[in-house]
This record gives C-alpha cells, structure tokens and sequence, in this order.
C-alpha cells in the first residue's frame, strides 16, 4: 500500500516508519522545509530510543521518503495519515486548525476509494467536520476513520509494534477493511468501533491514567500526614487483582505534551455539551497545584530554599525522551529561583532545550553530570529517572560537615541507602 502520514512530529515519525518498516511505501509530510530537511538525511529532530535506526533502515530499504509537496505526497495514496498537532487554547479547547488545514491541502490530490485517517486526539465529532471541508474540494470518492495512537514517548518505537490492541473508528466496511489489512502484521487485537468512541476512547484512555496518578498522589499526601508508606499501601492494595499495582508511582503529578493536554481538553468538552460539574476540571486543578503544594511542604521542613544551592536532576518530562513540555523541571525551577534558591540542573538529554522552557536566570545554570550538578549541594532533588541519576553513588558529593537533604520525587530511590550516605531523605507520602 502507499501510505501517506501528513505531521512529522512524535507521532507522524515514529508511525510512518513503522508502517515502513512492514514493507508499505510510506510518505511522510510536513509543511515545514527544515524538518523535512533533517528527516531526508535521517536525523529525527528530537530523542527517541530505536527511531533513528529504524528511520535509516527504511530509507536505505527505499520504502520511506519525506516530501513537503502535498500532490507528490498524496498522489496515489491509498491511505492518508493525518498525525498533525492539536494542541489546546487557554481555555482547554481542542485547537485543530492544522487537522483541518491539512484536511484541505489534501482534498484536491485524493485517489479514488482512498481512506483518511485522523490520528491526532480530536474531539468526537470532528470527523465530521473534517469531511465537510474535503467534500468541498473535491467530487472523488473516499472515505474517513478515526485511529487514535497509545504510544508513549521514551518508548514509542516498542509500543507503535506491539500495540496492547489497535481501534478502528469507522462507519463503512470498506474504510475497515483496507485498515485491517493494514493493521494485520502489528498481530494484536483490531475492534472496529464508531468514530466517535475511537475518539473517546483515546481520551478516557489517557484522562484515566491521569485520574489514576492523581488518585495516588492524594492518598500519598494522607500518607504523609499520618505517618503511613504510600509504597507499603500501593503494595497492599496493588496484589487487588481488580487494581494492580502497575503504572502506579506517586510523584510530582502528570505532565508531558498528552495527560495534561487531553484532561483539560475532555473538561472543555464536557462544559461545551452541558456536563459542567465534572471530575476533569477537578483533576486538572489538582495536578496543577501539586508541584507548589509539594515544595511548600519541603521548603518547611529544610528550613526554607532560601540561600540554598540545589541541584535539579532530570529535566525531561520522564525518561528516554528530551520532551520538556509540561515537565515538572519547567515548574520547580522557576519556584525555586523565586524562593531565593541558587540552582544547578542536570539531564542526560534535554541541555540543548532547556533554554525555551525555563527563563534564563544568573542563579541557574546546567551541567553534563550528576556529580557536576551535585557539588557542594544543600539540596539534591530527583526529579526524573533516568539511569544515570538513579545508580549514581551520592556518596562521592556527601558532605559530612553539611546538612544535606535528598528529595526522592519519584520514591525511587531506597530511603536506608540515602539516610545511610549521611542525607536527609525526603520522599512522597513517606
Ligand atoms: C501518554 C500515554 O501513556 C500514552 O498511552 C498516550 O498515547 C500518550 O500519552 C499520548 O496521548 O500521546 P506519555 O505522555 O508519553 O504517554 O507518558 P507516560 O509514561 O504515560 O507519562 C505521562 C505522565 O504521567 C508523566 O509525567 C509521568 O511521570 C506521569 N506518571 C506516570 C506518574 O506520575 N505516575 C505514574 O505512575 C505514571
């Protein structure tokens, strides 16, 4: 099949090469000239465990180029991704300019029985809308579905081929056939749903995790005031097979470009239709306020971040990714900045990025190792957990003359270890 995806982000680059990578002729298209530039060579434009690889092998197979020609792209397609952003106003609205924009840069280039396909998050409904505006162009038959993505960044080349189950929002046979078939090679589960509960299944699945997260970081806080472990309670109720205890760590609160995103863009949608008292709202207002509530809450116990030299340690929004939107380091930074602090931070990735998501500050700087970061601290903050930051020996920056507090965000760190180097340990909800 020739596939088109239109969105050369996360999403759009890791699908066009996996869909590569089972043989399909994939293009992959973007308005702007400068990634496409990079792709052509091979050089994705952000940090994803096993894309560059798997980009260069299709490339070199000759099953995957990169145009930013919508006639060269769509021309003969049998199947256009889109996989453009829907990033959200001020209010939580879902923007989709660009799904629709691309909607209509398509529709004069369309192939007879070609089917489109929307995998950004959108809200239900909008296929429809994106029907009207390529109907308006165009007398060619074709037909519309609704995909939505479960990946995750970090590991998202792993997750796009070993899919948990693959959702096909369809309203015609056709649409779903062509879309089985292209599916068949992932070998997990395909339900074939409406449109509209592809899209809502897409946000309840993320707005889930996150009611989930929130959910434990409450229970952490109680935990912290009575003296009881959230990691002994999440083992106890965890072994509750109706609960589990996987994706389960309480911390700083949810971030990253999708949980906080989607969450407020379902509160927005439930408003809009008349739902207003809402469970998103409250969620979205909970995990918003987390970052300060916690740092209050040490400042107390450390006797204030005031004068203090603090390392920051991951800056990322998790792991194995460079993505620093909505990651917790753009919060605690700034915070601690203002509370008088003197910061030095540390990622194994996202240096080269910091500089458009913290404002530049004469008491912050950035350094290329844990130990750099770590020298003469008051204050060590772990915030993400990246290998280097957890099998480092904090041992080798431990002052005995000084007292020196270790902030465990993630509770991933042993507390006897940390208290056993000479620290103060500090964890959440323990
Ligand atoms: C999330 C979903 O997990 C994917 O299924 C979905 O496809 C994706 O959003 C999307 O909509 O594009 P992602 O944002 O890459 O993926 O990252 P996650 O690993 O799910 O983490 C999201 C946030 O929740 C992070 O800030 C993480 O630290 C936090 N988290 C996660 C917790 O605080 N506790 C947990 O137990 C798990």
């Amino acid at each position: 099949m020739k596939i088109t995806v239109i969105g050369t982000g996360f999403v759009g680059v890791v699908s066009a090469a996996v869909y590569a990578s089972f043989g399909h002729e994939v293009v992959g298209l973007d308005v702007d000239e400068k990634k496409i530039e990079s792709l052509k060579s091979s050089r994705v434009p952000f940090f994803e465990p096993q894309l560059e690889e798997l980009l260069q092998t299709a490339q070199r197979n000759g099953n995957l180029t990169f145009t930013t020609s919508y006639q060269d792209a769509i021309t003969g397609s049998d199947v256009i991704i889109i996989a453009v952003g829907t990033p959200s106003s001020e209010d939580g609205n879902a923007d989709l300019k660009y799904v629709f924009a691309s909607s209509e840069s398509l529709a004069p280039y369309l192939n007879e029985n070609a089917v489109v396909v929307v995998k950004s998050t959108v809200p239900p409904g909008t296929l429809g809308e994106v029907e009207a505006r390529i109907t308006k162009l165009t007398q060619t038959k074709y037909f519309t579905a609704s995909v939505p993505e479960f990946l995750k960044e970090g590991t998202a080349v792993y997750d796009t081929t070993n899919p948990d189950r693959i959702v096909i929002g369809v309203k015609d046979d056709y649409a779903f056939k062509v879309l089985e078939e292209l599916h068949k090679p992932f070998n997990t589960i395909i339900i074939k749903v409406s449109p509209e509960s592809a899209q809502m299944a897409k946000y309840s699945n993320n707005a889930y995790l996150a009611t989930r997260i929130t959910f434990i970081n409450q229970i952490a806080d109680l935990c912290e005031k009575n003296g009881a472990d959230i990691q002994e309670v999440i083992k106890a109720i965890g072994l509750d097979k109706r609960i589990g205890k996987h994706y389960w760590y309480p911390g700083f609160g949810y971030g990253g470009s999708c949980f906080p995103k989607d969450v407020k863009e379902l509160a927005h949608y439930s408003r809009k239709i008349g739902e207003d008292g809402n469970l998103f709202n409250k969620i979205s207002e909970i995990n918003e306020n987390r970052i300060k509530k916690l740092l209050d809450n040490y400042s107390r116990k450390i006797g204030g971040f005031q004068g203090k030299n603090v390392a920051v340690l991951g800056l990322a929004f998790k792991p194995n990714t460079d993505d620093m939107r909505e990651a917790p380091s753009t919060k605690v930074i700034p915070h601690l900045l203002n509370e008088g602090a003197q910061v030095r931070g540390f990622d194994p990735k996202s240096l080269e990025l910091v500089k458009y998501f913290i404002k530049e500050d004469p008491s912050v700087s950035y350094v290329g190792s844990v130990e750099e970061a770590c020298q003469e601290i008051d204050v060590i903050i772990a915030l993400i957990e990246w290998p280097e930051i957890l099998n480092f020996d904090y041992s080798k920056v431990r002052k005995e003359q000084k007292s020196q507090w270790f902030i465990d965000a993630r509770n991933q760190f042993s507390p006897q270890l940390i208290s056993n180097w000479g620290f103060k340990y500090l964890g959440v909800g323990r």
